[in-house]
């Protein structure tokens, strides 16, 4: 099939977004390459435009101007508000869903009824809007207990809760304090899953999907899963996963999410991801985030042989069923270089040293930094993924710690154990 080159923007600023322009920039199809806001390192790649990206009308006004003929959503935020929307009302093709499809990432009691509905697995729950009532559910549950904010809440929302005293703290924090805003005033509260977690995510147009490797992220900021939650310190990918297992997910969760998004009338044109845990009983669904990993998607672009623009383009016009989305062999890992004092707090403005010093042997998509005069400055807390492919995990994992060992800044955080587990290294 012979398409027509066309200009591509893609919103957003952070590492995914890096990771995604340097893709399309390899795509035949790109005419001409935007982002908004973009970042320095994004400008390499991509012209960068300060827009507003939770603003359709901006958005849409610069897609005429420039004659944007695909848009590709990043973030989460302007997908709940609903642009993906505005844009596709004005005939510009979105890879994106709209607020409907969004609506399973922000809300997670909408996300939990929709699972119910539609006979996919995940961990049993009850929703509350009273804090009372939340309280008294809390005190009768077995331990330990997960509850989690409704809304949107940049990883901060969920809680996975050892004593009652926990769950109770949570719940005034969330319920009576706001500690979270218009997020947390409604809470779930369920059980507490056991296995190792797996990222799914796949292209969907609504009708068909289509896979991307399976991968597997490591939240927490330090080694063997200590110290707090973070928003990814790194991810491997292709996760080893059983062929049984691999066709439970399809029948069981992949098939039924398919079903219940048609059922319910939400024609979903983008990426969806399912966060699951593969507990004794099988495969349970945790999440749904309505757009690419942050950082999976720096594990997987660099492992996606086909053309993501082509990819983009038949999701957001209706017709994956014509293209496919095929993995290179091999693996790729990607390790998160974040900043001092990160999760709670970031330091902008530290000079980053070494990046020149990293060949072909790695990519460094660049999630919170900038430039200032030659150097390049810490401006985020997280702000590199160094990721390399290699012919298998080992080899990829080697190739992406010795590009690691070249970049420093002050107070630099990372982890060392990327992948080790899925080499039995710990
Ligand atoms: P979520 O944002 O819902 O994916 O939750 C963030 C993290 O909390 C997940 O990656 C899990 O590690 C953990 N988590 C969420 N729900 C549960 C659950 N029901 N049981 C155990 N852990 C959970
Ligand atoms: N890496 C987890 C997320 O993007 O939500």
């Amino acid at each position: 099939m012979t398409l027509p080159k066309i200009s591509v923007l893609i919103l957003g600023a952070g590492g995914r977004e890096h990771a995604l322009a340097w893709k399309c920039a390899q795509s035949p199809l790109i005419k001409k390459l935007f982002a908004a806001p973009g970042s320095d390192a994004i400008s390499a790649l991509a012209e960068c435009s300060p827009l507003d990206i939770d603003d359709g009308s901006a958005i849409a006004a610069f897609c005429a101007q420039k004659k944007i003929g695909l848009v590709i959503v990043g973030p989460e935020a302007p997908l709940a508000k609903g642009v993906a929307d505005g844009l596709r009302s004005k005939n510009i093709n979105v890879f994106g869903p709209g607020k409907d499809g969004a609506r399973l990432e922000f809300s997670k009691a909408y996300a939990k009824e929709f699972m119910k509905r539609h006979g996919i697995p995940t961990a049993r729950f009850e929703v509350f809007t009273e804090a009372q009532m939340a309280r008294s559910a809390a005190e009768a549950k077995r331990l330990p207990l997960v509850l989690k904010a409704d809304g949107l809440a940049a990883g901060k929302g969920v809680f996975v809760c050892k004593t009652t005293n926990e769950a109770l703290g949570a719940v005034t924090e969330l319920m009576e304090h706001d500690s979270l805003g218009e997020a947390g005033r409604t809470v779930i509260l369920e059980d507490c899953l056991t296995g190792p977690e797996l990222s799914v995510l796949f292209f969907c147009d609504g009708k068909d999907y289509r896979l991307l490797p399976a991968s597997r992220d490591h939240k927490r900021l330090k080694d063997n899963d200590e110290g707090p939650n973070t928003g990814g310190m790194g991810v491997f990918a292709p996760v080893p996963v059983e062929p049984a297992l691999m066709e439970r997910i399809k029948t069981e969760v992949l098939e039924r999410i398919m079903k219940g998004l048609a059922a319910d009338g939400i024609d979903y044109r983008g990426l969806l991801y399912a966060g699951l845990m593969l507990t004794p009983e099988g495969p349970k669904v945790l999440e749904f985030n309505c757009r690419f990993g942050d950082p999976e998607t720096q594990a997987l672009m660099p492992l996606l042989d086909s053309d993501l623009v082509e990819i983009a383009l038949a999701c957001a016009d209706g017709k994956l069923k014509t293209v496919e989305a095929k993995a290179k062999s091999g693996a790729c890992v990607c390790v998160t270089l974040a900043s001092p004092g990160y999760p709670a707090a970031s330091m902008k403005g530290l000079p980053i040293s070494g990046l020149e010093s990293v060949g072909k042997e790695a990519l460094v998509f660049h999630a919170g930094t900038k430039k200032g005069g030659k150097d390049w400055l810490t401006n985020g807390g997280r702000v590199l993924g160094v990721t390399a492919l290699g012919s298998d995990i080992a080899r990829a994992r080697d190739n992406a710690y010795a590009a690691v060992s070249k970049i420093a800044f002050e107070g630099m955080q990372y982890r060392s154990d990327i992948a080790a587990r899925a080499l039995a290294l710990k």
